[in-house]
Protein backbone atom coordinates (compact mmCIF):
# COMPACT_ATOMS: atom_id res chain seq x y z
CA UNK A 1 0.00 0.00 0.00
CA UNK A 2 0.96 3.33 -0.42
CA UNK A 3 1.83 5.91 2.07
CA UNK A 4 -0.73 9.09 1.80
CA UNK A 5 1.01 12.27 0.64
CA UNK A 6 -0.44 15.14 1.78
CA UNK A 7 0.60 17.86 -0.66
CA UNK A 8 -0.58 21.22 -0.32
CA UNK A 9 -0.70 23.75 -3.52
CA UNK A 10 1.01 26.67 -3.03
CA UNK A 11 -1.75 28.53 -4.95
CA UNK A 12 -3.90 29.25 -1.97
CA UNK A 13 -0.82 31.01 -0.17
CA UNK A 14 -0.91 34.58 0.45
CA UNK A 15 1.70 35.53 -2.68
CA UNK A 16 3.21 38.52 -0.07
CA UNK A 17 5.31 36.41 1.89
CA UNK A 18 5.59 33.14 -0.10
CA UNK A 19 9.23 32.57 2.00
CA UNK A 20 7.48 32.23 5.63
CA UNK A 21 4.51 30.27 3.73
CA UNK A 22 6.81 27.97 2.43
CA UNK A 23 8.52 26.74 5.99
CA UNK A 24 4.73 27.13 7.49
CA UNK A 25 3.89 24.04 5.25
CA UNK A 26 7.29 22.30 6.39
CA UNK A 27 6.40 22.57 9.20
CA UNK A 28 3.14 21.53 9.47
CA UNK A 29 4.10 18.56 8.61
CA UNK A 30 3.31 18.33 4.61
CA UNK A 31 4.77 15.87 2.63
CA UNK A 32 5.76 17.83 -0.44
CA UNK A 33 5.15 21.48 -1.91
CA UNK A 34 2.60 21.22 -4.96
CA UNK A 35 3.78 24.13 -7.76
CA UNK A 36 0.69 25.79 -10.26
CA UNK A 37 2.27 26.79 -13.20
CA UNK A 38 0.01 28.74 -15.77
CA UNK A 39 0.32 30.32 -18.99
CA UNK A 40 -2.86 32.22 -19.79
CA UNK A 41 -3.17 29.50 -22.76
CA UNK A 42 -3.73 25.90 -21.77
CA UNK A 43 -5.46 27.75 -18.54
CA UNK A 44 -7.40 31.02 -18.26
CA UNK A 45 -5.25 32.02 -16.07
CA UNK A 46 -1.52 32.92 -15.28
CA UNK A 47 -0.01 32.38 -11.99
CA UNK A 48 4.52 32.72 -11.62
CA UNK A 49 7.51 30.96 -12.78
CA UNK A 50 10.58 29.52 -12.85
CA UNK A 51 11.83 32.51 -10.93
CA UNK A 52 9.37 32.02 -8.13
CA UNK A 53 10.14 28.48 -7.65
CA UNK A 54 13.77 29.28 -7.71
CA UNK A 55 13.61 31.57 -4.83
CA UNK A 56 11.41 29.61 -2.54
CA UNK A 57 13.25 26.77 -3.49
CA UNK A 58 16.24 27.33 -0.38
CA UNK A 59 13.34 27.70 1.97
CA UNK A 60 12.45 24.35 2.19
CA UNK A 61 13.62 20.60 2.10
CA UNK A 62 10.20 19.56 1.02
CA UNK A 63 10.39 18.03 -3.03
CA UNK A 64 8.57 19.88 -5.24
CA UNK A 65 6.07 18.91 -7.59
CA UNK A 66 5.94 20.98 -10.37
CA UNK A 67 2.02 20.63 -12.10
CA UNK A 68 2.97 22.13 -15.67
CA UNK A 69 -0.86 23.70 -16.87
CA UNK A 70 0.99 25.32 -20.24
CA UNK A 71 0.73 24.43 -23.88
CA UNK A 72 3.66 23.32 -24.39
CA UNK A 73 5.45 21.74 -21.37
CA UNK A 74 8.11 20.47 -23.35
CA UNK A 75 9.53 23.43 -24.11
CA UNK A 76 9.80 24.46 -19.86
CA UNK A 77 11.10 21.14 -18.57
CA UNK A 78 14.50 22.14 -18.72
CA UNK A 79 14.18 25.39 -16.79
CA UNK A 80 12.00 23.64 -13.75
CA UNK A 81 14.64 20.72 -13.82
CA UNK A 82 17.44 23.65 -13.30
CA UNK A 83 15.16 25.89 -10.32
CA UNK A 84 14.89 22.34 -8.67
CA UNK A 85 11.82 20.36 -9.37
CA UNK A 86 11.55 16.94 -8.18
CA UNK A 87 8.49 15.73 -10.07
CA UNK A 88 7.16 17.31 -13.17
CA UNK A 89 3.39 16.64 -14.01
CA UNK A 90 2.66 17.69 -17.71
CA UNK A 91 -1.07 17.41 -19.35
CA UNK A 92 -1.89 15.00 -21.44
CA UNK A 93 -4.13 17.86 -22.82
CA UNK A 94 -1.26 19.69 -23.47
CA UNK A 95 0.68 20.03 -26.85
CA UNK A 96 3.69 17.36 -27.33
CA UNK A 97 6.88 17.27 -29.47
CA UNK A 98 5.19 15.04 -33.12
CA UNK A 99 1.64 15.52 -30.62
CA UNK A 100 3.24 12.46 -28.94
CA UNK A 101 2.83 12.52 -24.73
CA UNK A 102 5.19 9.94 -24.37
CA UNK A 103 7.80 12.43 -26.50
CA UNK A 104 7.52 14.52 -22.99
CA UNK A 105 7.39 12.14 -20.56
CA UNK A 106 10.72 10.67 -22.02
CA UNK A 107 12.08 14.51 -21.64
CA UNK A 108 11.22 14.37 -17.73
CA UNK A 109 12.60 11.35 -17.35
CA UNK A 110 16.34 11.77 -18.98
CA UNK A 111 15.93 14.91 -17.13
CA UNK A 112 16.16 12.94 -14.07
CA UNK A 113 12.79 14.53 -12.34
CA UNK A 114 10.39 12.05 -11.54
CA UNK A 115 7.47 11.74 -14.33
CA UNK A 116 3.63 12.60 -13.36
CA UNK A 117 1.19 13.13 -16.14
CA UNK A 118 -2.33 15.14 -15.32
CA UNK A 119 -5.52 14.58 -16.81
CA UNK A 120 -8.09 16.81 -17.42
CA UNK A 121 -12.05 16.35 -15.83
CA UNK A 122 -13.40 15.44 -19.32
CA UNK A 123 -10.19 13.27 -20.27
CA UNK A 124 -10.99 9.73 -20.04
CA UNK A 125 -8.89 7.05 -18.30
CA UNK A 126 -8.55 4.76 -21.50
CA UNK A 127 -6.41 7.99 -23.01
CA UNK A 128 -3.53 7.95 -20.39
CA UNK A 129 -3.56 3.89 -19.48
CA UNK A 130 -1.29 4.44 -22.56
CA UNK A 131 1.36 5.93 -20.25
CA UNK A 132 0.80 4.09 -17.32
CA UNK A 133 4.69 2.45 -17.54
CA UNK A 134 6.16 5.34 -18.07
CA UNK A 135 5.20 7.47 -15.10
CA UNK A 136 5.63 8.05 -11.32
CA UNK A 137 2.78 9.87 -10.66
CA UNK A 138 -1.38 9.85 -12.50
CA UNK A 139 -2.73 13.63 -11.26
CA UNK A 140 -6.78 13.41 -11.46
CA UNK A 141 -8.04 16.68 -11.75
CA UNK A 142 -10.47 16.94 -9.93
CA UNK A 143 -11.87 20.27 -10.90
CA UNK A 144 -11.49 22.05 -14.10
CA UNK A 145 -7.34 23.55 -13.83
CA UNK A 146 -6.71 27.11 -13.65
CA UNK A 147 -7.99 28.19 -10.29
CA UNK A 148 -8.64 27.26 -6.59
CA UNK A 149 -11.26 27.16 -4.13
CA UNK A 150 -13.65 25.43 -6.23
CA UNK A 151 -15.81 22.01 -5.98
CA UNK A 152 -14.79 18.82 -6.60
CA UNK A 153 -16.22 17.15 -9.27
CA UNK A 154 -17.57 13.41 -7.91
CA UNK A 155 -17.92 12.26 -11.39
CA UNK A 156 -13.54 12.47 -11.87
CA UNK A 157 -13.46 9.65 -8.65
CA UNK A 158 -14.14 7.10 -10.89
CA UNK A 159 -11.08 7.77 -12.65
CA UNK A 160 -9.47 7.57 -9.75
CA UNK A 161 -10.88 3.95 -9.00
CA UNK A 162 -10.52 2.51 -12.78
CA UNK A 163 -6.80 3.83 -12.15
CA UNK A 164 -6.33 2.01 -8.94
CA UNK A 165 -7.60 -1.31 -10.12
CA UNK A 166 -5.93 -1.27 -13.00
CA UNK A 167 -2.40 -0.72 -11.26
CA UNK A 168 -3.34 -3.16 -8.92
CA UNK A 169 -4.13 -5.55 -11.01
CA UNK A 170 -1.10 -5.06 -13.78
CA UNK A 171 1.27 -4.07 -11.11
CA UNK A 172 2.25 -0.75 -11.88
CA UNK A 173 3.98 1.87 -9.77
CA UNK A 174 2.88 5.18 -9.99
CA UNK A 175 1.12 7.33 -7.25
CA UNK A 176 -2.27 8.20 -7.81
CA UNK A 177 -3.39 12.08 -6.76
CA UNK A 178 -5.93 14.14 -7.04
CA UNK A 179 -6.28 17.72 -7.29
CA UNK A 180 -8.90 20.63 -6.69
CA UNK A 181 -11.41 20.64 -4.29
CA UNK A 182 -9.97 18.07 -2.14
CA UNK A 183 -11.25 18.63 1.96
CA UNK A 184 -11.89 17.26 5.02
CA UNK A 185 -15.45 16.06 3.25
CA UNK A 186 -14.13 14.99 0.09
CA UNK A 187 -11.27 13.83 1.04
CA UNK A 188 -12.19 10.27 2.38
CA UNK A 189 -14.31 9.86 -1.31
CA UNK A 190 -11.05 10.25 -2.89
CA UNK A 191 -9.27 8.12 -0.45
CA UNK A 192 -11.66 5.81 -0.47
CA UNK A 193 -11.36 5.39 -4.41
CA UNK A 194 -8.05 4.92 -4.19
CA UNK A 195 -5.61 8.35 -4.08
CA UNK A 196 -2.74 7.71 -2.25
CA UNK A 197 -1.57 11.71 -3.10
CA UNK A 198 -4.22 14.59 -1.48
CA UNK A 199 -3.07 18.09 -3.17
CA UNK A 200 -5.00 20.70 -1.31
CA UNK A 201 -4.97 24.68 -1.76
CA UNK A 202 -8.06 26.44 -0.20
CA UNK A 203 -8.51 23.48 2.64
CA UNK A 204 -4.79 23.93 3.77
CA UNK A 205 -4.40 27.45 3.60
CA UNK A 206 -7.76 28.65 4.67
CA UNK A 207 -7.67 26.39 7.52
CA UNK A 208 -7.16 27.50 11.49
CA UNK A 209 -4.75 24.95 12.02
CA UNK A 210 -2.68 23.42 8.78
CA UNK A 211 -0.76 21.12 11.24
CA UNK A 212 -4.30 19.76 12.59
CA UNK A 213 -6.01 19.67 9.10
CA UNK A 214 -2.95 17.80 7.23
CA UNK A 215 -3.50 15.07 10.44
CA UNK A 216 -6.79 14.75 9.96
CA UNK A 217 -6.31 14.12 6.33
CA UNK A 218 -3.58 11.39 7.79
CA UNK A 219 -5.99 9.38 9.82
CA UNK A 220 -8.94 8.10 7.32
CA UNK A 221 -8.74 5.00 6.53
CA UNK A 222 -6.83 3.41 3.44
CA UNK A 223 -8.74 1.63 0.90
CA UNK A 224 -7.83 -1.88 1.28
CA UNK A 225 -6.48 -3.53 -1.82
CA UNK A 226 -8.40 -6.54 -1.37
CA UNK A 227 -11.47 -4.56 -2.63
CA UNK A 228 -9.82 -4.35 -6.14
CA UNK A 229 -11.65 -7.35 -6.96
CA UNK A 230 -15.09 -5.81 -6.17
C1 LIG B 1 -6.02 24.07 -10.02
C2 LIG B 1 -4.70 23.68 -9.42
C3 LIG B 1 -4.80 23.16 -8.04
C4 LIG B 1 -5.38 24.15 -7.07
C5 LIG B 1 -6.13 23.40 -6.03
O1 LIG B 1 -5.85 24.41 -11.35
O2 LIG B 1 -4.08 22.68 -10.20
O3 LIG B 1 -3.56 22.66 -7.57
O4 LIG B 1 -4.42 24.95 -6.45
O5 LIG B 1 -6.74 24.32 -5.20
P1 LIG B 1 -7.95 23.94 -4.25
O6 LIG B 1 -7.46 22.90 -3.29
O7 LIG B 1 -8.28 25.23 -3.60
O8 LIG B 1 -9.06 23.42 -5.11
ZN1 LIG C 1 -2.29 21.68 -9.38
Amino acid sequence: MMERRIVPSLLAADFSRLGSEVRHVEKAGADRLHLDIMDGSFVPNLSFGPGVVEAIRPKTNLAFDVHLMVSQPAVFVPAFVRCGAECLIVHLEADHPGGDPLRTLELVRSSGCQVGLAINPETSIEHVSLYFNAIDFLLVMTVRPGFGGQPLIASTLEKVEAAFVCRETYGFTFRIGVDGGVDLETAPHAIDAGADTLVCGTSLFGAASMSRTIRKFRSFTCREPALTQS
